[in-house]
């Protein structure tokens, strides 16, 4: 079957990206200011337009959805959603169904969530260290977290964990975190830091550790593999032969991957942005609430979208400037 979602450099849109809230239990530095002002309940699409809009992209040859948010588990009733977009794994229309969480709520909605059909989930955690995670989350504790995964794991559910590459702050954690994850049969994806959002007092270049030389570093110890198996995501992974572990590495900086992108990003009020790192963006929402009976509008307006979908961002630091910077937090569309 040819996917009917094709952008203008000739990329198969079949992966979409949901925000189903901007709101967080944390106030990760790189993502977040201290002070958010978050929407109104009633921007919000309800659960019933998220349907109508995800059901929408399946039927045009999504196959893979992932839940982010803000924190996508704080969303009230979020879990009647994952019931019922499981519908479409059954009918085999969508190939993965899952989400990234800060893993805060895990323990309560791991079981949930597997019976949904849910199989994989990435978590994001950048330390181990409990004085480090109170400074990175601002309001996050490390111990409900690593419940979660445990709650995570015991349900059946695979997790990957996503670390943000920092230096001064996790360099000296690549091997502890690496072992961990090896300990515990999980994958290990680090991504690079992108200028998103107010800056503010966050000094990004003097933040940044760049992916080559974190796989330097790695390369001291381990022995690294290249693999060639994609999951449909940005990350290229290598195997660590000492470990049998596969670690990926998402480099926005060092190594654009943006020709081979294949996703977009909805976010919870039926913005449709067509690249993270591009204030494009289309609102869905409109052509959506104006004809609750028809989807055609709603179909036409997403493939205008994608059919001025950007050849990708302009993140750079090489001239030690954050260049490229993207106003919006990172919150609002989920990563
Ligand atoms: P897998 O399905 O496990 O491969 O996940 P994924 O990498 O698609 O999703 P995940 O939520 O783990 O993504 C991790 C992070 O990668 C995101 O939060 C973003 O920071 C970054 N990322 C994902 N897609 C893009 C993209 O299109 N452009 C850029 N610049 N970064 C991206
Ligand atoms: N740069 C890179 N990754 C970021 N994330 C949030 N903000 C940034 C940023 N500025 C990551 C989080 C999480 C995912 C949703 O996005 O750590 O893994
Ligand atoms: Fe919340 Fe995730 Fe942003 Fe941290 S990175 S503030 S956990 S949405």
């Amino acid at each position: 079957m040819t996917p009917s979602l094709i952008d203008p450099f000739q990329r198969a849109i079949t992966y979409l990206r949901v925000s189903v809230t901007d709101r967080c239990d944390f106030r990760c530095v790189y993502c977040m200011s201290e002070n958010m002002s978050f929407l109104p309940k009633k921007e919000l699409l309800t659960l019933e337009e998220l349907d109508r809009m995800c059901s929408t992209f399946v039927g045009l040859g999504v196959q893979k959805l992932r839940i982010t948010g803000g924190e996508p588990l704080v969303r009230r009733d979020i879990m009647t959603f994952f019931r019922s977009m499981s519908r479409h794994l059954e009918t085999g229309a969508l190939k993965e169904l899952t989400l990234t969480t800060n893993g805060s709520q895990l323990e309560r909605f791991a079981s949930e969530l597997k019976a949904a059909g849910v199989n994989r989930i990435n978590v994001s955690l950048d330390t181990l260290d409990d004085e480090k995670f109170a400074r990175i989350t601002r309001w996050g504790r490390l111990a409900q977290v690593l419940k979660g995964i445990d709650a995570a794991q015991s349900a059946g559910l695979r997790v990957k964990i996503n670390a943000v590459a920092l230096k001064g702050f996790n360099e000296d954690e690549l091997f502890t975190l690496t072992d961990w994850c090896a300990s515990r049969d999980m994958d290990l994806t680090w991504i690079e830091v992108m200028p998103m959002g107010d800056l503010g007092n966050e000094d990004r270049i003097g933040q940044y550790w760049s992916l080559k030389d974190l796989r330097r570093d790695l390369g001291q110890r381990y022995t690294l593999t290249d693999l060639a198996e994609r999951t449909g995501g940005p990350a290229r992974y290598v195997r660590l032969e000492e470990t049998g572990q596969k670690i990926g590495f998402i480099t926005p900086l060092t190594h654009n991957f943006c020709e081979s992108c294949n996703r977009v990003r909805l976010t919870c009020t039926g913005e449709l942005y067509m690249c993270l790192g591009q204030e494009d963006m289309a609102d869905l929402r409109k052509p959506m609430r104006d004809f609750p009976n028809n989807d055609a509008p709603l179909v036409e307006a997403i493939r205008a979208a994608i059919s001025l979908k950007p050849k990708g961002h302009d993140f750079d630091y090489s001239r030690q400037r954050a260049d490229g910077q993207v106003s919006r937090h990172m919150s609002h569309t989920g990563g």
